[in-house]
């Protein structure tokens, strides 16, 4: 049984992680043979999303129909909720209309907010402090490629956001140790670094320099260097983080074979040069892909779940 909303990843257990895993490369699989099961047939989620996305929305749109179900979507012009109406009248009137809303908003407690008050599950797809779905795509990803995340060095090299936080926490459930590099001032969140190093059994390490945290990486994962909502920061932080650039000096201190992600969009010639991102390396494509599988199974799972409690 899974929790209802997914709200961040420190909020599941192991199993319930792995179990996510296992169904994306099982549903992956099977659309590969062309297996077309429809579970969620007659459901339908709501797509709340106040910040852009291409892989997130596309993604979760394209998961649902195939899984059977029906898709609304509302940008923060569409819906009530820019006009200052309450997030926990909208809870609750969505969850009388839809199965599951998906949100991509800025602050954390919108979401835990929408969640407090609705009876569907909602489905975190980012926030300004994690990117759940996108690190368990991330995972599944390392998983094909390398194997089990658990014997394997994995570095994350720039930025504290989001995706470092949500990969910290999936560090911590799943049980891997991980090793962050970012610049002074731009660590990861320390509760979040704190709460996950009490949980986890694995070490967690955050370091300042990026050559001694790439050293004999099999994985390395970076991120923009300004998020969204972090525009106006842009100029500023290409001076701090240049030294944080994955290139191919940097990732020559990595294990030979080692293996580059990227959640994209990428900024080549900032946090990654082009010669990375296209090379033998990146596998930024098939984890892109992934993301289409692992949102199908967030759905079916959480869905499913919700509706089996009913
Ligand atoms: N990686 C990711 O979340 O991309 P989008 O912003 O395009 O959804
Ligand atoms: N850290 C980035 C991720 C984009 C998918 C952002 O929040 O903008």
């Amino acid at each position: 049984m899974f929790n209802k909303h997914l709200l961040s990843l420190q909020d599941f257990n192991q199993p319930q992680l792995q179990t996510l895993l296992v169904r994306a490369m099982v549903l992956k699989e099977e659309t590969r043979k062309g297996i077309c099961q429809q579970p969620l047939t007659g459901k339908t989620i709501c797509m709340l999303f106040e910040k852009a996305s291409t892989r997130t929305r596309v993604s979760f749109e394209s998961a649902m129909y195939s899984l059977g179900g029906q898709v609304i979507y509302l940008s923060s012009r569409d819906s009530q909720l820019g006009r200052g109406e309450p997030l926990k009248d909208t809870a609750r009137v969505l969850s009388r209309y839809v199965d599951g809303i998906v949100v991509r908003t800025f602050g954390q407690e919108i979401v835990d907010e929408l969640a407090r008050y609705s009876d569907v599950p909602v489905i975190n797809a980012l926030t300004d402090l994690h990117h759940p779905c996108q690190v368990l795509s991330d995972i599944m990803t390392v998983i094909e490629k390398k194997g089990t995340p658990e014997n394997l060095e994995i570095v994350w090299i720039g930025d504290g956001n989001n995706m470092a936080n949500s990969w910290i926490q999936a560090a911590s459930v799943l049980g891997f140790s991980l090793t962050l590099a970012c610049p002074e001032g731009y660590e990861p969140d320390p509760e979040i670094l704190s709460i996950a190093r009490m949980k986890g059994s694995c070490p967690i390490n955050v370091m300042y320099d990026p050559i001694e945290a790439i050293e004999d990486a099999d994985v390395v994962s970076t991120d923009v260097w300004a998020s969204m909502g972090q525009e106006e920061e842009a100029d500023e932080r290409i001076e701090i983080f240049k030294p944080y650039q994955v290139n191919k000096e940097l990732l020559s201190r990595a294990e030979d074979d080692v293996m580059v992600l990227h959640c994209l969009p990428a900024h080549r010639g900032e946090e990654i040069t082009e010669e990375v991102l296209e090379g033998a390396q990146s596998v930024v494509f098939d984890q892109a892909e992934n993301k289409l599988h692992m949102h199908k199974a967030i759905l079916n799972c959480l869905l499913e779940d919700a509706q089996q409690q009913a």
